[in-house]
């Protein structure tokens, strides 16, 4: 019997409407290397939602966009700070480190999200030759656990970051699930957290693959035609990404996939909630539910579901839900959960 997804957004499949968007690019030759209209009409897309400064560049991956913004928003004697648990720090495998050549220095975090406390105690010693120096805050929306920040909360670390000199990255593979959660448009969020370069996520939101690096701050966007291709992200057939982007965003499609995604949590749970051996560990913003369960339990439902356990320690498993899931694969989880 094939497992029901409750793994990640990344197993979900690719949207139709994306499928077909990506068919109906595949008309023949276009020029290569993002001088077609698809991608024009994509980059102009994001000028549309984001405002008409917004400069837009298509990468293959997540970790791509976010090294490659770390890139350009950097030198090699600057750092910079983020989550203990954010994905740059956890799971791009040393990855900004390496490529961008920059130290992470990294804040605790209360269901992922940093706090203006936090980043003030990794502010140290700025102007001295013998210490790195921090440059960016990198901020996840919606977080790894699933939260969103508040406007208020980007507000106060906009505010800190301007007040400080520091730039500001969001980590937006899941901006859309933000957007959806906060119920506001992309411009808002991006225009109350001060976002200097956001890396937009696509492949969690129906596409099959790509991202975006949107520059807000025109000045970082210099050298990102070079940035890119040294990072290995510049993509010859280009329109392919680009198309994704253009459906996804010319209707209302990235919104009402997010808003699945993050209704879909919420149903789950809720009727989670209601198993008394289940605990819910974080706040359900967006498209992810953190729980500890037994692990005779967790086993079980292994059989027939896939999630990951996220702390074998605390026996804290992470279901995520996308735009594809049935609200019939959750109460078949619900109910073999209470059984
Ligand atoms: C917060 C966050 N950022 C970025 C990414 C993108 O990573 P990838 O390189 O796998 O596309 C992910 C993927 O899981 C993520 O959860």
């Amino acid at each position: 019997m094939k497992k029901i997804n409750f793994a990640s957004d990344n197993y979900a499949g690719v949207h139709p409407e994306v499928m077909q968007a990506i068919c109906a690019a595949n008309k023949g030759p276009a020029v290569a290397y993002g001088g077609d209209d698809a991608t024009e009409a994509a980059i102009q897309q994001f000028k549309h939602h984001l405002g008409n400064h917004a400069e837009a560049f298509f990468v293959f991956n997540g970790t791509g966009a976010n090294v490659s913004a770390l890139c350009a928003m950097t030198q090699s004697h600057e750092a910079v700070i983020c989550a203990e648990k954010a994905h740059i720090q956890v799971d791009e495998c040393g990855a900004p480190e390496k490529i961008a050549g920059c130290k992470l220095l990294l804040v605790p975090a209360t269901h992922g999200k940093i706090t203006v406390e936090g980043i003030q105690a990794q502010l140290q010693r700025m102007g001295d030759q013998h210490y790195v120096q921090a440059r960016v805050i990198s901020i996840s929306q919606s977080t790894e656990y699933g939260t969103v920040y508040t406007l208020d909360e980007l507000r106060e670390l906009s505010a800190f970051a301007k007040t400080h000199g520091l730039y500001l990255h969001m980590d937006g593979a899941r901006i859309a699930n933000a957007a959806a959660s906060l119920q506001t448009d992309l411009k808002t969020i991006i225009e109350v957290a001060g976002v200097d370069v956001l890396s937009f996520g696509g492949t969690k939101n129906g596409m099959m693959m790509g991202e975006a690096v949107i520059f807000l701050n025109p000045l970082l966007a210099k050298s990102f035609l070079y940035i890119r291709k040294q990072n290995m992200q510049l993509a010859s057939k280009m329109r392919f990404i680009s198309a994704q982007f253009q459906v996804l965003l010319s209707n209302d499609l990235w919104l009402n996939n997010a808003h699945h995604a993050n209704a879909m949590a919420q149903h789950m749970a809720q009727g989670l909630r209601k198993i008394n051996s289940i605990h819910i560990t974080q706040p359900v913003d967006a498209n992810a539910i953190f729980a500890i369960m037994p692990t005779t339990l967790i086993e079980k439902l292994h059989t027939r579901y896939h999630f990951h356990v996220w702390d074998e320690r605390l026996s804290e498993v992470r279901l995520m839900t996308s735009f594809d899931t049935k609200k019939e694969e959750i109460d078949a989880f619900v109910r073999d959960a209470a059984q």
